[in-house]
C-alpha cells in the first residue's frame, strides 16, 4: 500500500507522449491542463461496472487504465469494450491492491458488492487515490464513518453513486421545495415497490471455478466451499453478509432525496422497523419452501428526526393495486413498480418519480409544476478530481454515509425484531407510541392488505416487529440497545479489516 507521503503527488496519463514528463507533477487546475487525462481504475466489472466504464469512456478528461474483477470473464469483457472505444487496453487484475500500489492511478471507481465498498474506498484513499464509490457507500455505520474520516484525512475527492444528486430535475425540485413550493414539509415517504422474485431455494451450490472467492468474500466471512444461493453474481444483494436488501439497494437513492428535501443533514433520533421476507411459499406454491435470501422483502422503517419524519417502504411482492389513492394518483398508475419519494406539504405534494422527473401538485392534486433533465454524475466526480474542491461534489462521503445509514439503521431494527413475530395489532400498538407525523395506521393496514393479496398467511408467517431504537446522531451509537450497537459494525476476516478511528 502506498504511504500517506504520496498523497500530494498526483499522476496523470497523458493523451500525448509526454506522459512520463508529467508523471511526477503536482495536479494543476483543469484550465491549465486541458490535455491532461486522469487515470481511472474501474473496480467491479459487473452490471453497474459497465455504467462506470461508459461514464469514463465518454469523458475526454479520463482514461481507464485498469479493470479489476475477481471474475476474469467479466473483467475481460469490459477490457475489450474499453479497448475498442479508447484504443488502448486497460490492465486486467483480480486484486484491487495492485491498483493501490500503482502510483500512476489517480482515481478508482468501484461497483463491487456492498460488503467491499468501504474497505476498497478507505484503502484507495490511504493510497492517495480519489474514489467514486457505489451506493450504499458502506455495509454498516462504522464503515460509513471510516470513509468520511478517510476523505478528510487524506484530502481526497470521494463521491458516492447516488446519481440523482447531479440531475437538474431533482436539484431544481429540491430548491423549489426548500423555497416553500408546497408550504411547510415535515414528512416524506420513500417507496421501493419493486417486484423481486425468490432467488431460489436455500441450498448448497458450487462456486464458479473461475472466480476468486477468497477475494470476492473479502471483509465478509469465507463460506467456502459452498454458496447458499443459486446465482453467484447480483443475488448477494438479498443475503445480509454481503448485501442490505432493497432498503440498501434501491433505498439509498430515495432516502437520500427524502433527506435532501426534508433538509436533514444528520442521522435520525429514533428508528423502528417492521417487515419480513414473506410470500415466497405462496409464490412457489410450497408451504415448505425456504428462499435463499435473508433480507426483508417487505419492510417499513420509520425514521423520526424530532420535528421531521421519513418513512421508507420496501415491497418485493406483486405491487399491483397495493398503494393508496394518493400514491396511485401521483404515480399515475395502480399497477406495477412504484419507486420514488413523496413529500407531503401543507399546500401540496411533490413526487420524485424517476432519476430525472419530479411533479408538484396542489392539495387538490392538480399538477402545478414539473421538473426534468439529466446530467453526468461521473462528470461531477471527475471535475472535482481536477479542481480538488470537495464542495463541488454533488454527493460526497458524508452525504453517502447519512443516506446509506438510514438503510443500516432500519435494518438493525428489522434484524433485532426477527425474534419478535407480531400480529398487526401488536405492531399498531408499538407504532402508536412513536410521536411521528406518519399516518402509521394507514401505512400498516396497506402493508398487511398487500401481503394478504399476495397469499401471505400472517398467522403462519407473521411480520416481525423491531425494537424502537434511540440513536445519538452525533456519537453514532444507540442509547437504549446494546445488541443494536453490536450491529453498527461487523467481524472482519484477517487481512480485510476495514480501518476505523485512528487506524483510518
Ligand atoms: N447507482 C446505481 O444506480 C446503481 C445501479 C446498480 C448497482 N449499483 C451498485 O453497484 C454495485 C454492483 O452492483 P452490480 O449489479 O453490478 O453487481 P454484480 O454482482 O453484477 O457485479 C459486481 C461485480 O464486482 C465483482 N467483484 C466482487 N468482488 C470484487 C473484488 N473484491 N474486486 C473486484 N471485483 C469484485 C464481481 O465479480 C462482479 O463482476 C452494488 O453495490 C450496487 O448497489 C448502483
Amino acid at each position: 500500500m502506498a504511504s500517506a507521503n504520496h498523497l500530494n503527488r498526483r499522476h496523470f496519463v497523458m493523451a500525448t507522449s509526454a506522459a512520463a514528463a508529467l508523471a511526477a507533477a503536482p495536479r494543476r487546475s483543469l484550465a491549465q491542463s486541458a490535455n491532461e487525462q486522469m487515470s481511472v481504475a474501474v473496480i467491479g466489472a459487473g452490471g453497474r461496472g459497465g455504467s462506470h466504464v461508459q461514464g469514463y469512456l465518454k469523458n475526454p478528461k479520463t482514461r481507464i487504465t485498469y479493470v479489476v474483477d475477481i471474475d476474469p470473464k467479466a473483467a475481460a469483457n469490459r477490457a475489450g469494450q474499453i479497448e475498442e472505444a479508447q484504443g488502448t487496453r486497460p490492465e486486467v487484475v483480480a486484486d484491487m491492491r495492485r491498483v493501490f500500489d500503482d502510483k500512476s492511478v489517480d482515481a478508482i471507481s468501484t461497483a463491487t458488492p456492498n460488503h467491499w465498498h468501504a474497505l476498497c474506498g478507505v484503502w484507495a484513499m490511504q493510497a492517495g487515490k480519489d474514489a467514486y464509490i457505489e451506493k450504499p457507500i458502506c455495509h454498516n455505520i462504522a464503515e460509513g464513518r471510516a470513509l468520511v474520516e478517510a476523505a478528510k484525512k487524506y484530502n481526497r475527492i470521494c463521491q458516492v453513486g447516488t446519481q440523482c444528486r447531479s440531475q437538474p430535475a431533482i436539484i431544481e425540485a429540491m430548491k423549489w421545495l426548500h423555497d416553500g413550493g408546497i408550504g411547510e414539509v415535515n414528512f416524506a415517504r420513500g417507496l421501493c415497490y419493486k417486484r423481486r422474485k425468490s432467488i431460489g431455494p436455500l441450498g448448497d451450490y458450487e462456486i464458479p471455478k473461475e472466480v476468486d472467492f477468497n477475494l470476492w468474500s473479502g471483509p465478509a466471512p469465507y463460506t467456502d466451499p459452498k454458496l447458499t444461493r443459486q446465482r453467484f453474481h447480483y443475488d448477494w444483494h438479498w443475503q445480509r453478509l454481503y448485501g442490505n436488501g432493497d432498503s440498501g439497494n434501491q433505498g439509498p437513492h430515495q432516502t437520500d432525496i427524502a433527506r435532501w428535501g426534508l433538509g436533514v443533514e444528520r442521522h435520525p433520533n429514533r428508528i423502528l422497523t417492521y417487515g419480513g421476507r414473506l410470500g415466497y411459499k405462496a409464490e412457489r406454491n410450497d408451504p415448505n419452501y425456504v428462499d435463499a435470501g435473508d433480507t426483508a422483502n417487505t419492510e417499513v422503517s420509520i425514521f423520526d428526526y424530532g420535528d421531521k419524519c421519513l418513512v421508507f417502504e420496501t415491497r418485493g411482492l406483486s405491487v399491483d393495486n397495493s398503494a393508496d389513492e394518493l400514491l396511485n394518483k401521483l404515480f399515475k398508475s395502480t399497477r406495477g413498480n412504484k419507486i420514488g419519494v413523496v413529500f407531503y406539504g401543507s399546500e401540496g405534494y411533490l413526487a420524485q418519480l424517476s432519476y430525472n422527473k419530479c411533479i408538484a401538485y396542489d392539495k387538490d392534486l392538480n399538477e402545478i409544476k414539473t421538473f426534468g433533465g439529466g446530467a453526468d454524475h461521473f462528470g461531477n466526480f471527475v471535475d472535482g478530481c481536477f479542481s480538488r474542491d470537495s464542495s463541488s461534489l454533488s454527493s460526497d462521503a458524508m452525504c453517502g454515509h447519512l443516506s446509506a445509514g438510514l438503510s443500516h439503521l432500519g435494518n438493525i431494527s428489522y434484524y433485532l425484531g426477527e425474534s419478535n413475530p407480531s400480529s398487526p395489532d401488536e405492531i399498531q400498538a408499538a407504532l402508536s407510541k412513536i410521536p411521528s407525523m406518519d399516518d402509521d395506521e394507514a401505512t400498516l393496514s396497506r402493508t398487511v392488505q398487500h401481503l394478504k393479496d399476495n397469499g401471505v398467511d400472517l398467522e403462519a408467517t407473521p411480520l416481525s416487529l423491531g425494537p424502537m431504537l434511540e440513536f445519538d446522531p452525533e456519537q453514532e451509537k444507540f442509547t437504549n440497545n446494546d445488541a443494536a450497537n453490536e450491529l453498527l459494525t461487523r467481524e472482519y476476516r484477517e487481512g480485510f479489516e476495514c480501518p476505523t478511528g485512528d487506524k483510518v
